[in-house]
């Protein structure tokens, strides 16, 4: 069970290690700094009717109640234990998992968490201002519960910096709370982590592709021959699901009140569905292909030797590890990579071990596939000819192979100016922007009100009806 008499809600046993829990509850001020500063913007005075972790047992952790963000509990929870966990891959296979940072992974080890750790933060800032432009109080309850999560997601990663790397971890739990998304001086450590999250289109293409990154790099990191980020992650897996089920019915909801709107007045055009006040499909593609294509960057360089060695070494395993049948070392194995040579794609085969980015990127793409479909499913059963599809996952790259050429979505290798010609039927124009931002422009509060551009759910959070009044504005 979680102590939530403690400052700080944990359950660790935080109160037996007096030196980390000073130590956290020193770092707790300036975290709550943050949050008022970056955090979800006028927001502070609300109440919401959000979900807190009182257990990590899978059927008992979440709560649900009002509560004043700034007084959200945050705090420390793990998966429990087990004595006999081993390191499942790598050169320490069979060892003990370990309960401390062996010397010589220490400052690698750092690095992998305050890379993790800092996507967290920069999601809440990339969100502050859509609280402004809600399409109903229950979305506005949804982007707060992911925002909350967030921030409990990096008290995680400051938890793990704090207790098991001495200063350096304290310093590095410092400056998690002085990057800034977007800013030019000192920016959030990935790319996708500092792009704008200018609009509800782009929140929900946000969650349902960029969080499920975090999902397949947690379950990566749960592996870890290193116990107690294994525990973590596992435990920060079980709050990711909300956040990606949040993007995925998002999106479907813009889609289905797109279609219903369509079929109702008989219009195909965009400019005549624009002219209804809906998003029109070209535009849903446009978000969908740069939230993509700028999420799959994050996975990193397609041969990368730095991936080879946290696999050796035992600090990151690859997604659903222990369920694959093979020797867990990839001495031998070889792996298929894509790269451009002479105007074309081809498919060369390299170690699998340095092409662990690229594994991972592609179980990543298989269940954007699935979710994709489900999308299309939508547009279908309302008999629309429109087809969502996935661009090659060359398109529009800024990392790995396929970095500095100019792919098309069908996967041709263009030239700079052809792509160039082309890029705005591919990624958003300035103009879908101003269109989406302008549907957007206030907030819709009523109970059981929905905006005109997106489908109200077909059940509201926690059984609680639709016109439930999620957040209260006191
Ligand atoms: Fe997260
Ligand atoms: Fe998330």
């Amino acid at each position: 069970m979680i102590n939530y008499t403690d400052k700080i809600p944990n359950n660790i046993d935080l109160g037996r290690d007096r030196v980390l829990q000073r130590a956290l509850e020193h770092w707790q001020p300036a975290y709550l700094n943050w949050w008022h500063d970056t955090g979800p913007t006028e927001s502070h005075a609300f109440d919401v009717y959000l979900r807190t972790a009182t257990s990590v047992e899978p059927d008992g952790w979440a709560q649900f109640g009002y509560v004043r963000m700034p007084e959200y509990r945050w705090g420390i929870f793990l998966q429990p234990r087990d004595e006999k966990r081993q390191v499942n891959f790598g050169i320490h296979k069979g060892d003990p998992a370990w309960q401390e940072v062996p010397g010589e992974y220490r400052s690698t080890l750092r690095r992998v968490i305050v890379t993790q750790g800092d996507t967290e933060p920069a999601s809440v800032e990339q969100q502050r201002m859509l609280g402004l432009s809600c399409p109903s109080l229950y979305d506005l309850r949804n982007i707060f519960q992911v925002n909350v999560e967030e921030g409990r997601h990096l008290w995680a990663m400051v938890y793990l910096l704090h207790r098991y790397f001495g200063r350096d971890g304290r310093e590095e739990a410092e400056a998690l709370l002085e990057r800034r998304s977007g800013d030019t001086d000192n920016p959030r450590i990935l790319g996708a982590f500092n792009e704008p999250t200018p609009d509800w289109l782009a929140f929900f293409m946000f969650t349902f592709f960029t969080d499920r990154d975090g999902k397949f790099q947690l379950c990566a990191l749960a592996e870890s021959a290193f116990d107690p980020l294994a525990r973590t992650c596992r435990f920060m897996l079980t709050e990711e699901a909300h956040h990606m089920f949040v993007g995925e019915t998002g999106v479907t909801r813009i889609i289905q009140r797109t279609c219903d709107v369509m079929k109702e007045n008989k219009v195909e055009d965009p400019s005549d569905v624009r002219a209804l006040g809906v998003i029109d499909l070209p535009t849903i593609q446009r978000y969908l292909n740069f939230h993509y294509s700028v999420t799959l960057d994050l996975y990193g360089s397609d041969v990368s030797s730095n991936a080879a060695n946290y696999y050796t070494s035992g600090l990151k395993g690859r997604f659903e590890e222990t369920k694959i049948n093979d020797d867990h070392l990839l001495s031998e194995a070889a792996y298929p990579v894509s790269e451009v040579v002479g105007g074309k794609i081809v498919v060369k085969q390299v170690s699998a071990l340095t092409a662990l980015n690229e594994r991972l990127r592609e179980d990543y793409i298989r269940e954007i596939e699935s979710g994709v479909s489900r999308w299309q499913r939508v547009i279908d059963k309302a008999e629309i000819p429109f087809r969502l599809t996935l661009p090659h996952k060359g398109f529009h790259r800024a990392i790995g192979n396929f970095a500095g050429h100019f792919i098309s979505p069908e996967g041709e290798v263009l030239s700079e100016e052809a792509w160039k010609n082309h890029q705005f039927e591919w990624l958003p124009a300035p103009g879908d922007h101003a269109y989406v931002q302008s549907l957007m422009s206030g907030r819709v509060v009523e109970p059981g009100k929905f905006a005109n551009w997106i489908a109200p759910p077909t059940r509201g959070i926690n059984n609680q009806p639709l016109n439930f009044e999620y957040v209260r504005f006191n």
